[in-house]
């Protein structure tokens, strides 16, 4: 009998410690705040192998199967992922780019040197026309960054009116003269880029009279297209840039204000896409999870002049950077994507869940070939990289409504310095279903997290799980499906508690009815 008290104390001694380790509570009454689709956003510059030999490979590809020129694998591959928004044409690309060089007659168009991105000559055989027209077939909104550092007000006031304007005037006929009868109506409009480096090296004083004098002639030129200006925001822990965008841009002409940050080790120093280490991973994930502090400083500084919250934190540049692929150009940022990216996606999807009354709209950096890529191709091959895996298994909280959450987790260490290891975000769909998604970073242990129903009626819960054998797996052209979600059975559901098993490096997505 004695024993048995005893078996049965260290038994609840047990189940109450793991409790206290890994825990999470909801507040499902408190779902309210929409998390935007627009926060699955992604990015394309003409940059190495982005647009050219990825997303284009020419009207007169025989080998390829396309569509104008657009590969129809890339466009099947992001319709099923719903990208929300596509930003292009840069980045630092935006600001030496001239639109009116990409429209018209192909073999008319001048040409002009790349001096960003490996100094090649760009033919803008794809233009104005071939991005918008992509966005209608992937169905997804355009995001134009326009030029304001080697630019002109009236050139960008010219862009506006030449895809927005339904009416008679000099664009809307130039445009029409060029085969597009209808306007297409663009809301999401980039005034410059990294305006503090590429895009003009400006102090935030001076690019806020920019943009208020850029902003001041841009308009919908239709009466369906309100548009939205975004102003060029702050390099990661810059608060100072934000501080003056937000005190000196009247708010009535600040739709969102850009922010960027990318998951690096050092600059000088990024370490290799698949050969790295423990500890370079690690860092890689101090320097992912330090968007959470990001958000939450920028945002602070954002209440001070608008409270209300009218202006969003557009996260237009995020993801993993490392050294380029051996043997490629260096200016053309080619890396390949390990289970290290499903990380870095997963846990930052999180964060901006967690913080979408601020955080609306969001860009991964970039969608083909370029840094953290969802699609790698080399001539008619394509592959599906875990940030793909990952980016499709979250759509399901794309306009869903965030449930609150309060998680505490174990940490992940290493050597002295230790990251939580568990983050979460959950929403509420339109039909009643609640999703949860769960990343675990710690590259060796498992995690147990008991989550707390109460205030929930849920009778069934299932799953899909993204993980590998090890971390630095990654899916190449010769095994295109080494990576892939599988359904997940490590999850239980007994009355309103739910207990999770979540492997080393894994996501998870939950479905709750
Ligand atoms: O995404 C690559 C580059 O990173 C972009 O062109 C620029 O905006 C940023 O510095």
């Amino acid at each position: 009998m004695k024993r048995f008290a005893l078996l049965l104390t260290c038994t609840t001694l047990i189940a109450f410690n793991m409790l206290a380790q890994n825990n999470l509570t909801f507040n499902v009454s408190a779902a309210k705040t929409t998390i935007s689709r627009q926060i699955y956003g992604h990015f394309a510059e003409h940059l190495g192998h982005c647009i050219y030999g990825g997303f284009y490979v020419g009207e007169g590809n025989t080998k390829i199967p396309n569509s104008n020129g657009v590969r129809t694998d890339i466009v099947d591959a992001l319709k099923k992922l719903k990208i929300a928004n596509l930003r292009w044409p840069g980045g630092c690309f935006a600001d030496t780019y001239h639109w009116k060089d990409g429209i018209g007659p192909k073999d008319k168009r001048p040409s002009m040197v790349n001096t960003w991105w490996g100094g090649v000559t760009e033919d803008n055989s794809f233009g104005t026309h071939d991005f918008l027209n992509m966005c209608e077939l992937i169905g997804t909104q355009p995001y134009l960054a326009g030029n304001v550092g080697s630019g002109t007000v009236q050139e960008l006031i010219d862009w506006v009116q030449y895809v927005n304007f339904d009416g008679k005037s000099p664009m809307s006929d130039l445009r029409r003269q060029n085969g597009r009868e209808k306007p297409w109506n663009v809301t999401y409009w980039g005034v410059g880029n990294e305006a503090w480096g590429c895009g003009g090296n400006m102090t935030p004083e001076y690019y806020a009279d920019v943009y208020r004098k850029y902003a001041t002639f841009m308009t919908g030129w239709s009466n369906e297209t309100k548009i939205f200006r975004i102003a060029s925001g702050a390099n990661s822990k810059d608060y100072n840039w934000t501080e003056v965008l937000m005190k000196k841009i009247p708010h009535n002409m600040l739709g969102g204000l850009a922010l960027h940050h990318y998951s690096v080790i050092e600059w000088n120093k990024k370490g290799p896409a698949v050969d790295f280490t423990e500890q370079q991973y690690f860092q890689t994930m101090k320097s992912a999870l330090f968007m959470d502090s990001l958000v939450i400083k920028h945002s602070a500084i954002m209440d001070k002049y608008d409270p209300q919250k009218r202006v969003a934190l557009v996260v237009d540049e995020w993801g993993g950077w490392y050294d380029v692929e051996a043997g490629t150009n260096p200016g053309f940022l080619y890396q390949q994507n390990t289970m290290r990216d499903a990380m870095i996606a997963g846990a930052t999807l999180n964060i901006f869940h967690n913080h979408c009354d601020r955080v609306r709209m969001a860009n991964l950096a970039q969608t083909v070939n370029v840094l953290q890529a969802v699609i790698l191709t080399k001539e008619e091959k394509m592959i599906l990289t875990p940030t793909y895996h990952v980016m499709e298994m979250y759509n399901v909280h794309q306009d869903a409504k965030l449930i609150p959450l309060k998680i505490k987790s174990n940490d992940y260490k290493l050597g002295n310095e230790k990251l939580p290891a568990l983050s979460a975000s959950a929403s509420l769909d339109s039909n009643g279903a609640m999703h949860i998604s769960l990343v675990n970073i710690d590259p060796k242990a498992t995690q147990d997290l008991a989550i707390n129903l109460e205030g929930g009626n849920y009778k069934t819960v299932s799953g899909r799980i993204l993980t590998s054998a090890k971390l630095q797996d990654h899916n190449t052209f010769e095994e295109p499906a080494k990576i892939k979600p599988a359904a997940f059975q490590g999850a239980t559901l007994k009355g309103k508690s739910l207990n999770v098993k979540m492997p080393p490096f894994s996501v998870v997505v939950l479905e709750l009815k």
